[in-house]
């Protein structure tokens, strides 16, 4: 059946208002319980209720993919190699040269494999090139696997940081000719948006001999990804590297998605059941099949057919068509913030300089970035992420580069004092369920903080933690959600004096 633009525009406005938890209350210092405002996509999307759906219906077919003749799991089996075909497609990657695999935790687990698949796959060359902006996780592995890791810097624009700078990284690759495995690159910023140039960079690379690793964990939910099939091949990724929580999923499971020639005809990293096809007990023989040999023992079959059902939603709605939405609220976004008292947002913003996406950080200008996300949540309900993002080299660069522009202004003392307060940063991220109207909350109550501060501070006290704390008021995280009180409400408590209450919960116990 064809489907038309009608179709995509009503499948995007369904899922721009699908997510589990938008409409989420939570009780605040100002006595009043309000819905909460969800700024936190970065860290972990909300989750689909599309997705959700699938699962429910998928739940009573839950089996193990490798048990293979009954019912349940000649089902679970497809659907779960379907996950596999699904992010291919959804990653624009030709499944005949490429392949993926997922791992237990997350863009961090796929980091770790890749770095120690591709160190084993040629020793030789013992150097990897990655930039400055890199999550931790796109960096320490590489440290931990590779004899040495060259940061180029970003490029320095007039105002602020930009996207990697391609020179410089052109001459690293040039000072290690010959040693470099591959260059290591996020294609989205968890920190500013900022986007790099992940082809012009493969091309890069690939002039040096060397791979291109794309840590795609920020980037996959915000922009289409075009793995394989570009006019030049030399622009075709190597290896894409994503998580399925932020992508609208369940769980943490990690995507690879490598070409098959880089992971085969050498020993897999994790051995076990199911990936391999005879064992002796004075040998084993691998299989050749991607991804069973990738994939040791049971696999988080929930979580990847979670993340298909999403990646799947996504594709018929069409990335581009959610990037260019999201483009919308992000110019948006900028523009009201930038009208905020004293609001310094860190990261190059000029469009003409650099493509952003997702993600804004910033502080304001006489507040410590943990009070004011402590006041954000509080009073305003609104849920943002504070500190460094596991990016401390590049949150650090960029707060240096905002203070030296204010030092000639301010004694040693005032400088010190704004350091302490911005040595992290707040961060707004937006997902697909976000609207102008959350972003003029934000922006409200940005406005506030930054008229009342001082009278707002006063009601809080610092921990030795870095943490503010509400003197008079705090939120009971189990008034809200516990298992314990959930599990015992459906069981009813002591499950022989509540009998009834577990029957009418629809559960049964043996007597
Ligand atoms: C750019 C980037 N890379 C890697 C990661 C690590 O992802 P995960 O937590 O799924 O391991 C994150 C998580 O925030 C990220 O933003």
């Amino acid at each position: 059946m064809l489907h038309g633009i009608d179709d995509a525009e009503n499948w995007h406005q369904m899922l721009r208002c699908d997510a589990i938890g938008l409409d989420v209350e939570y009780p605040s210092a100002t006595g009043r319980r309000s819905r909460r405002i969800y700024l936190d996509s970065a860290a972990t999307t909300l989750r689909l209720k599309i997705v959700q759906r699938v699962l429910d219906i998928y739940q009573p077919h839950y089996a193990n993919v490798h048990s293979n003749i009954h019912f349940a799991a000649q089902i679970s089996t497809r659907e779960y190699g379907w996950a596999h075909d699904m992010v291919l497609e959804f990653a624009g990657a030709d499944p005949d040269k490429w392949m993926c695999f997922f791992v237990g935790n997350g863009t961090t687990g796929g980091m770790n494999r890749v770095a120690r698949a591709l160190r084993a796959q040629r020793p030789e060359r013992d150097v990897v090139v990655t930039s400055a902006m890199e999550h931790h996780s796109n960096d320490l592995p590489h440290r931990k696997h590779f004899r040495e890791v060259v940061h180029v810097p970003m490029e320095v624009t007039p105002i602020s940081l930009g996207r990697v700078d391609l020179v410089k990284m052109g001459a690293a690759l040039l000072a290690h000719e010959g040693k470099v495995n591959y260059v290591a690159i996020t294609g989205v910023s968890n920190v500013t948006g900022i986007s790099n140039p992940i082809h012009e960079i493969a091309a890069l690379a690939h002039r040096h001999g060397a791979l291109v690793v794309v840590d795609a964990a920020q980037m996959a939910a915000h922009m289409p990804l075009k793995v394989s099939g570009h006019s030049e091949d030399t622009r075709d990724l190597d290896v894409v590297v994503f998580s399925g929580h932020k992508l609208y999923a369940p769980g943490a499971p990690g995507v690879v998605i490598a070409r098959k020639a880089l992971f085969a005809d050498m020993e897999p990293d994790e051995v076990g059941g199911g990936m391999v096809d005879t064992v002796f007990l004075d040998r084993y023989t691998v299989s050749e099949r991607f991804p069973e040999r990738e994939e040791a023992g049971t696999p988080n079959i929930p979580g990847a057919i979670g993340l298909a059902a999403a990646l799947y939603a996504l594709h018929k709605v069409g990335m581009d068509k959610i990037a260019a939405d999201e483009k919308r609220l992000f110019e948006y976004a900028l523009l009201k913030l930038a009208g905020v008292p004293g609001i310094v947002i860190y990261g190059e913003t000029r469009p003409s300089l650099v493509q952003r996406a997702g993600v804004i950080s910033f502080n304001l200008s006489d507040r410590d970035h943990a009070f004011c996300a402590a006041v954000l949540n509080d009073y305003f309900n609104i849920a943002v992420r504070n500190e460094c993002f596991c990016a401390h080299p590049y949150v650090r660069d960029m707060v240096s580069m905002s203070l030296e522009c204010v030092a000639d202004s301010m004694s040693n003392d005032e400088l010190e004092r704004l350091a302490e307060m911005h040595r992290g940063m707040v961060r707004a991220s937006f997902g697909v369920y976000n609207t102008p109207a959350d972003v003029d909350r934000l922006v409200a109550a940005l406005k506030d903080i930054s008229i009342r501060g001082d009278q707002l501070l006063a009601l809080y006290e610092r921990l030795p933690n870095g943490n503010y704390r509400h003197r008079q008021w705090a939120f009971d995280t189990t008034k809200e959600f516990s298992v314990r009180s959930v599990v015992d409400s459906l069981l009813g408590g002591d499950p022989a004096d509540n009998q009834v209450e577990a029957d009418s919960a629809g559960l049964v116990f043996p007597r």
